[in-house]
Protein backbone atom coordinates (compact mmCIF):
# COMPACT_ATOMS: atom_id res chain seq x y z
CA UNK A 1 0.00 0.00 0.00
CA UNK A 2 0.90 3.24 -0.87
CA UNK A 3 1.80 5.53 2.41
CA UNK A 4 0.18 9.35 2.38
CA UNK A 5 -0.68 11.34 5.41
CA UNK A 6 -1.76 15.06 6.37
CA UNK A 7 1.13 17.36 6.44
CA UNK A 8 0.54 19.49 9.03
CA UNK A 9 2.83 23.28 10.11
CA UNK A 10 6.33 22.75 10.09
CA UNK A 11 7.91 20.49 12.96
CA UNK A 12 4.85 19.01 13.89
CA UNK A 13 5.02 15.65 12.22
CA UNK A 14 2.74 13.28 10.35
CA UNK A 15 -0.56 13.86 9.94
CA UNK A 16 -3.73 11.51 9.93
CA UNK A 17 -2.58 9.21 7.40
CA UNK A 18 -4.86 9.14 4.38
CA UNK A 19 -5.72 6.20 2.54
CA UNK A 20 -6.45 4.88 -0.93
CA UNK A 21 -10.03 5.50 -1.64
CA UNK A 22 -9.88 9.30 -0.20
CA UNK A 23 -7.01 9.39 -3.03
CA UNK A 24 -9.30 7.73 -5.30
CA UNK A 25 -11.75 10.67 -5.03
CA UNK A 26 -8.99 13.14 -5.26
CA UNK A 27 -8.62 11.30 -8.86
CA UNK A 28 -5.39 10.10 -7.54
CA UNK A 29 -4.54 6.33 -9.40
CA UNK A 30 -2.15 3.88 -8.07
CA UNK A 31 -0.92 0.92 -8.88
CA UNK A 32 1.69 -1.38 -7.18
CA UNK A 33 4.23 -3.37 -9.79
CA UNK A 34 7.31 -5.02 -9.98
CA UNK A 35 9.79 -2.92 -11.28
CA UNK A 36 12.44 -5.52 -11.34
CA UNK A 37 10.74 -6.14 -14.56
CA UNK A 38 9.10 -2.85 -16.06
CA UNK A 39 11.19 -3.95 -19.61
CA UNK A 40 9.21 -6.98 -20.18
CA UNK A 41 5.86 -7.02 -17.65
CA UNK A 42 2.39 -8.00 -19.16
CA UNK A 43 0.79 -5.61 -16.45
CA UNK A 44 2.05 -2.44 -16.85
CA UNK A 45 1.28 -3.25 -20.57
CA UNK A 46 -2.09 -3.86 -20.07
CA UNK A 47 -2.38 -0.66 -18.01
CA UNK A 48 -0.64 1.66 -20.89
CA UNK A 49 -2.99 0.09 -22.99
CA UNK A 50 -5.83 0.63 -20.91
CA UNK A 51 -5.24 4.12 -20.42
CA UNK A 52 -3.50 4.69 -23.58
CA UNK A 53 0.26 5.54 -22.37
CA UNK A 54 1.72 5.43 -25.70
CA UNK A 55 4.91 7.42 -24.81
CA UNK A 56 7.24 6.92 -22.66
CA UNK A 57 10.99 8.01 -20.91
CA UNK A 58 12.79 6.98 -17.93
CA UNK A 59 14.60 9.73 -15.81
CA UNK A 60 16.92 10.00 -13.12
CA UNK A 61 16.52 12.29 -10.39
CA UNK A 62 19.95 12.42 -8.48
CA UNK A 63 23.09 15.66 -8.17
CA UNK A 64 24.92 13.01 -10.51
CA UNK A 65 22.50 12.26 -12.93
CA UNK A 66 20.35 15.34 -13.45
CA UNK A 67 21.57 18.64 -14.94
CA UNK A 68 20.87 22.50 -13.02
CA UNK A 69 19.57 19.71 -10.44
CA UNK A 70 18.73 22.69 -7.58
CA UNK A 71 17.35 24.18 -9.70
CA UNK A 72 15.31 21.55 -10.81
CA UNK A 73 14.12 20.43 -7.30
CA UNK A 74 12.97 23.69 -6.63
CA UNK A 75 10.85 23.99 -9.78
CA UNK A 76 9.22 20.39 -8.98
CA UNK A 77 8.27 21.86 -5.14
CA UNK A 78 6.56 24.83 -6.42
CA UNK A 79 3.09 24.52 -5.94
CA UNK A 80 1.75 24.00 -10.11
CA UNK A 81 -0.64 22.02 -12.01
CA UNK A 82 -0.84 20.20 -15.43
CA UNK A 83 -3.28 20.44 -18.23
CA UNK A 84 -2.72 16.84 -18.50
CA UNK A 85 -2.34 13.80 -15.45
CA UNK A 86 1.03 13.57 -14.45
CA UNK A 87 1.95 9.68 -14.41
CA UNK A 88 4.61 8.60 -13.11
CA UNK A 89 6.18 4.68 -12.23
CA UNK A 90 8.88 4.52 -9.29
CA UNK A 91 11.76 2.05 -11.12
CA UNK A 92 14.24 2.36 -8.00
CA UNK A 93 14.70 5.09 -4.95
CA UNK A 94 11.54 7.67 -4.04
CA UNK A 95 10.20 10.72 -3.01
CA UNK A 96 6.83 12.85 -1.76
CA UNK A 97 4.09 14.05 -3.91
CA UNK A 98 1.86 16.52 -2.02
CA UNK A 99 -1.30 16.70 -3.37
CA UNK A 100 -4.27 19.55 -2.44
CA UNK A 101 -7.33 18.23 -0.67
CA UNK A 102 -10.96 19.28 -1.85
CA UNK A 103 -10.24 21.64 1.13
CA UNK A 104 -6.92 22.50 0.31
CA UNK A 105 -4.90 20.61 3.06
CA UNK A 106 -1.51 18.79 1.47
CA UNK A 107 -1.90 15.68 1.36
CA UNK A 108 2.03 13.78 1.03
CA UNK A 109 2.19 10.37 -0.81
CA UNK A 110 5.08 8.27 -0.13
CA UNK A 111 6.37 6.64 -3.52
CA UNK A 112 9.13 4.58 -3.80
CA UNK A 113 10.27 1.29 -6.16
CA UNK A 114 7.00 -0.32 -7.95
CA UNK A 115 4.49 2.70 -7.11
CA UNK A 116 2.69 3.58 -10.70
CA UNK A 117 0.55 6.99 -9.29
CA UNK A 118 -1.55 9.55 -11.65
CA UNK A 119 -2.35 12.55 -10.57
CA UNK A 120 -5.11 14.15 -12.37
CA UNK A 121 -4.84 17.30 -14.73
CA UNK A 122 -5.79 20.09 -12.99
CA UNK A 123 -4.85 19.24 -9.66
CA UNK A 124 -2.03 21.68 -7.82
CA UNK A 125 0.64 19.39 -6.47
CA UNK A 126 4.25 19.11 -6.14
CA UNK A 127 7.08 16.77 -6.03
CA UNK A 128 9.98 16.32 -3.62
CA UNK A 129 13.19 13.79 -3.41
CA UNK A 130 12.87 11.63 0.16
CA UNK A 131 16.47 11.23 2.10
CA UNK A 132 17.65 9.22 -0.52
CA UNK A 133 17.61 11.96 -2.53
CA UNK A 134 17.54 9.78 -5.54
CA UNK A 135 14.48 8.44 -7.82
CA UNK A 136 14.51 6.91 -11.27
CA UNK A 137 11.21 7.05 -12.74
CA UNK A 138 9.13 6.35 -15.81
CA UNK A 139 7.19 9.16 -17.32
CA UNK A 140 4.36 8.24 -19.27
CA UNK A 141 1.70 10.15 -21.26
CA UNK A 142 -1.25 9.92 -23.40
CA UNK A 143 -0.32 11.42 -27.08
CA UNK A 144 3.32 13.72 -27.45
CA UNK A 145 4.40 14.99 -23.78
CA UNK A 146 3.86 18.42 -22.54
CA UNK A 147 5.42 19.10 -19.31
CA UNK A 148 4.32 23.03 -19.32
CA UNK A 149 3.74 23.05 -15.21
CA UNK A 150 1.17 26.51 -14.24
CA UNK A 151 2.63 27.37 -10.72
CA UNK A 152 -0.24 28.36 -8.57
CA UNK A 153 -2.70 30.58 -9.10
CA UNK A 154 -3.73 28.93 -11.98
CA UNK A 155 -7.56 29.27 -11.67
CA UNK A 156 -8.21 30.21 -14.96
CA UNK A 157 -7.29 27.42 -16.47
CA UNK A 158 -10.05 24.97 -18.48
CA UNK A 159 -7.75 22.02 -17.01
CA UNK A 160 -8.63 23.34 -13.11
CA UNK A 161 -12.10 24.29 -13.94
CA UNK A 162 -13.02 20.51 -14.84
CA UNK A 163 -10.72 19.20 -11.83
CA UNK A 164 -12.70 21.44 -9.19
CA UNK A 165 -15.92 20.13 -11.03
CA UNK A 166 -14.70 16.50 -10.43
CA UNK A 167 -14.10 17.28 -6.68
CA UNK A 168 -17.91 18.86 -6.02
CA UNK A 169 -18.97 15.40 -8.02
CA UNK A 170 -16.95 12.79 -6.01
CA UNK A 171 -17.37 14.00 -2.17
C1 LIG B 1 6.44 17.23 -12.47
C2 LIG B 1 6.38 16.76 -11.06
C3 LIG B 1 7.65 16.93 -10.40
O1 LIG B 1 5.72 18.14 -12.82
O2 LIG B 1 5.30 17.33 -10.42
O3 LIG B 1 7.25 16.66 -13.21
NI1 LIG C 1 3.85 18.25 -11.85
Amino acid sequence: MVEAWYLLEEGEGPGPSVGLSALRKLGVCYWKLDADKYENDPELERIRKEKNYGWMDIITISKEKLPNYEEKLKMFYEEHLHRDDEIRYVLDGGGYFDVRDGADRWVRIAVGKGDLITLPAGMYHRFALDRRAYVKVMRLFVGEPVWTAYNRPADHLEARAQYVQFLARSV
